[in-house]
């Protein structure tokens, strides 16, 4: 029954931010998807007779992979597999659903936030049995892995009927199709006070929460409207569509625009939110402000003792580097520890494990806590409800009476998109080359204080990891950072971070790239950025 096929490696299957990512007919390749998932199996020391979890977004191919997935997984000694009904699971439900019923670990099948449909992006990655991401020395193993295998194994049977829920057998293996919201619905009530919420909305508190035709929308309807009351038809697109109809599923301004366009209308509700594709990203719009990423952070840390789960206050909140430092001013205030750390959500898991930071954010608009090990968009919106739920002040009123308290991060994020690598590596290398002649020199008003490379070291396990962006720190707070991302699929990304800091509160109310112009300019200049990329203007403003 089990087949063991000879194979020959493919190149480039290296796990990036997020797992591996690539177009859709890069997966479609015959074997390549099998090549992977018998790599992740062959790393995995202990699984055998264990339970895994797995499901995806719903993009083209999800289906497909899952049957595969599901197959080796027999072939490979795994006990018990939990999967979504449809093959359908959020990634932080696949997080809640491996701690909750103590999988060994899980496969996440999602390009997050990038297109989908036959043409667009798919994506598998493993997290381990605290619910994250698999660290980098399993991610290492699992490339090194890539490049010598030579079979695999998969079990010879037909397909699971994956739309029912109930138990299966195949093979050896026990398949058990879950209801996808169930446990994760069960988590947020434990953590929320969803009375509170219910009241709010009773109260005439209107929202819209964006689906983006992606793995949100099932969660969304059973919790925000059939549970707590939202009035049908606040949740939009809400039903996952392989190509996510079309869209972009990604919540930021460009992307989440029709959402945006209301909010600053006369027609906005309440509170406007959208997730992305795999449902770990989130956006929080109030009427008439957008709440950047940054700022939501340190907003959620500043009152998440209002939610019953946080009641007793938190242990401390770590932010990934390029985040503004608004959440730095919470930490402070609050006398609890900051953490910063390389981008990507895995590097939060060592320090919610280890009880040292309860929420975690980034400025690519994640945000969490310890109730899971990923980033979590519906948890975002469930905390911000409740805490509008308790505060009953309006999204800008609590916004700026924070900013009055902490002073204002003006914040934004410069992409320039679908680069060549190599005129990206020009902005890069010429910015490096230039680090150690910055501190002292004075552009304009703007005083260089410091300037490197980060490179973070792991407090908990004493892992180091180099080279995690450029970053150019002013006195006063203001700072410049340049990063290439690492989750695109075509040419490389550059993406420059401008922050200044406004503790004045008669100066919070410019217009954010206003305030930022200055260093927007010299952001520019310091890296050739035009000549080096030969683009005038960056291809998104977030
Ligand atoms: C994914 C990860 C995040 C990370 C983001 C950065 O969404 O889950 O943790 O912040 O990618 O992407 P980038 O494209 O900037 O590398
Ligand atoms: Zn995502």
């Amino acid at each position: 029954m089990i087949r063991t096929v000879p194979t020959k490696p493919f190149d480039g299957q290296k796990p990036g931010t997020s797992g591996l990512r690539k177009k859709v007919p890069v997966f479609q390749q015959p074997g390549y998807v099998e090549n992977f998932v018998q790599s992740i199996f062959d790393v995995l020391e202990g699984s055998a007779g264990q339970t895994l979890v797995l499901g995806g977004d719903g993009r083209f191919f999800n289906r497909e992979v899952v049957q595969i997935v599901l197959k080796m997984a027999a072939a490979a000694g795994f006990g018990r597999v939990l999967v979504g009904q449809g093959g359908l699971l959020s990634t932080p439900a696949v997080s809640a659903v491996i701690r909750k019923r103590k999988a060994f670990g899980g496969i996440v099948l999602s390009a997050s936030h990038n297109p989908g449909g036959p043409e667009g992006d798919f994506g598998i990655k493993y997290n381990i049995g605290n619910g994250g991401p698999a660290p980098e020395k399993i991610t290492d193993a699992i490339f090194a892995r890539t490049k010598t295998i030579a079979e695999y194994r998969i079990l010879e049977a037909p397909d699971v009927d994956i739309d029912v829920i109930g138990t299966v057998a195949l093979g050896d293996l026990t398949v058990e199709v879950i209801d996808p919201v169930a446990d994760y619905a069960e988590l947020m009530q434990s953590l929320f006070d969803f009375d509170a919420i219910r009241a709010l909305f009773r109260s005439g508190f209107h929202m819209r929460f964006d689906a983006m035709s992606a793995i949100t929308g099932p969660y969304a309807h059973r919790i925000l409207e059939q549970t707590l009351g939202a009035a049908p038809g606040s949740v939009v697109h809400g039903t996952p569509l392989p190509d996510f109809g079309g869209h972009h599923p990604d919540p930021n301004l460009v992307y989440a625009k029709d959402l945006y366009d209301l909010m600053m209308g006369p027609d906005a509700p309440d509170f406007g939110a959208a997730s992305d594709g795999d449902g770990d990203r989130n956006l929080i719009i109030g009427r008439g402000i957008f709440v950047t990423p940054s700022d939501s952070l340190a907003l959620l840390a500043a009152n998440a003792h209002l939610a019953p789960g946080y009641a007793k206050g938190i242990a401390g909140i770590a932010r990934s580097m390029p985040t503004s430092r608004a959440a730095d001013r919470v930490a402070a205030a609050k006398g609890i520890g900051i953490y910063e750390t390389p981008t990507g959500w895995k590097f939060f898991g060592n320090l919610l494990d280890a009880g040292m930071a309860t929420i975690c954010g980034e400025e690519s608009a994640g945000t969490g806590s310890n109730h899971v090990r990923e980033k979590d968009g519906l948890w975002a919106v469930l905390l911000w409800l409740n805490i509008l739920a308790q505060r009953r002040q309006s999204v800008a009123d609590i916004v700026a009476e924070h900013w009055r308290t902490y002073g204002r991060n003006y914040y934004s994020r410069h992409d320039y998109e679908e680069v060549a690598t190599e005129k990206a590596n020009a902005v890069v290398d010429r910015i490096r080359a230039a680090l150690p002649s910055l501190p002292g020199r004075s552009f304009g008003a703007l005083k260089v204080e410091a300037a490197d490379d980060f490179a973070y070291h792991d407090p908990v396990d004493g892992s180091d990891s180099a080279h995690q962006g450029l970053r150019v720190l002013f006195e006063g707070g203001s700072r410049i950072i340049y990063r290439l991302s690492g989750t695109g699929t075509a040419g490389a990304t550059l993406r420059i971070y401008i922050e200044r800091f406004e503790p004045d509160p008669a100066r919070h109310g410019q217009e954010t790239q206003a305030a930022l112009a200055d260093l927007i300019v010299l952001a520019r200049q310091l890296g050739d950025v035009p000549g080096n990329t030969g683009m005038a203007e960056p291809s998104v403003v977030t």
